[in-house]
């Protein structure tokens, strides 16, 4: 017999109903979010066939002049999150400024990395979109405490959403069949510990010497290394199996890589929901003041135990 399971959709809407006076705009803003996210998967599904099916190989199976995909799944969302009219201003990672939404007075700030790990298109890799929401009365610069949800999409095996509303955090799973997410990862928790550690070790001759001698030791303790180069990939996994995500300062990055507000702030909002404990300096990123939207820090997260031992 057909078991009915909660859509995306409906889990959403739920929520909605707990909040008193709670107008509808936040669940158009998240559906809106969705939608684009089964574009973008159905895109990305695609992306291979690009060469062998367009005809000149500037159209693509869609008929549609062949983009970067950064590009295509950052035009689409800010597109789609600008006409929902719930939205007062995007911030992405593929746009220089602010994109300030005049048309209507929507209450969202939305911050956005399109595609992460965008570095794998090609290799066929997993894939993955973050988006980080705000009230449009602190600005567009706001400590990433303030956030009122945030999440990613993961395009892996299957694809999936996984996001927190600030308290909990659930995971739906793309059923291709029906076009719905379904509600797959109810109240997901991190585990406390687990021996498996991500970073790119490659630069490790910039990493200072108290990480150096950190490394040694875990990896004599039999930690194991799974690093992908996807931001997503790496926090799905350590979300479900636990483990440790480092990005920290290095000599030539002495901010880090990763994007204070796009990606850093979503994934650390996230993942403490879900019982772990994330790190940028000197304590949690989401109490950074950041000073501009391209701003970077130092990072890393972890099960609640392995986090302990590292700090
Ligand atoms: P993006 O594809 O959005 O530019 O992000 C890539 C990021 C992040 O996903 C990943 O954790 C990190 O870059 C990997 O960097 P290295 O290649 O330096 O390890
Ligand atoms: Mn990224
Ligand atoms: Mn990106």
């Amino acid at each position: 017999m057909y078991k009915s399971v909660p859509t995306l959709t409906d889990f959403i809407l739920q929520e909605e109903r707990k909040i008193k006076n709670a107008t509808g705009s936040f669940t158009i803003l998240l559906t809106q979010i969705e939608n684009a996210a089964k574009i973008i998967n159905s895109h990305i599904r695609a992306s291979g066939l690009a060469d062998i099916l367009g005809k000149t190989g500037t159209t693509n199976v869609y008929q549609e002049e062949v983009q970067k995909l950064d590009k295509f799944c950052n035009d689409l969302l800010v597109n789609t999150l600008s006409t929902s009219g719930q939205v007062y201003a995007i911030i992405s990672e593929e746009l220089e400024k602010p994109h300030m939404v005049k048309e209507y007075k929507g209450e969202y700030i939305v911050a956005l990395d399109p595609l992460d790990g965008s570095s794998g298109i090609d290799s066929n890799s997993v894939l993955g979109t973050i988006f980080s929401i705000y009230h449009k009365k602190g600005g567009v610069l706001q400590q990433g405490k303030n956030q009122v949800a945030a999440g990613y999409i993961v395009y892996g095996a299957s694809t999936m959403f996984v996001y927190t509303f600030g308290r909990d955090v659930n995971g739906f799973t793309l059923d291709p069949a029906i076009g719905s997410f379904l509600l797959s990862h109810e109240n997901i928790r991190m585990p406390e510990y687990a021996k498996t550690y991500a970073t790119n070790e490659g630069n490790s001759l910039e990493f200072d010497e108290e990480l150096n001698s950190y490394l040694s030791k875990i990896k004599k303790e039999g930690y194991k290394l799974r690093y992908s180069g996807c931001l997503v990939a790496e926090t799905h996994r350590i979300v479900m199996q636990g483990g440790i995500f480092l990005y920290p300062a290095t000599s030539k990055l002495p901010s880090g890589k990763l994007r204070l507000l796009l990606e850093v702030n979503p994934i650390a909002f996230l993942v403490e929901q879900a019982g772990g404990v994330s790190y940028a300096v000197d304590s949690s990123p989401l109490s950074i003041a950041p000073k501009s939207i391209s701003d970077r820090s130092p990072f890393c997260f972890g099960g609640k135990k392995n986090m302990e031992e590292l700090i």
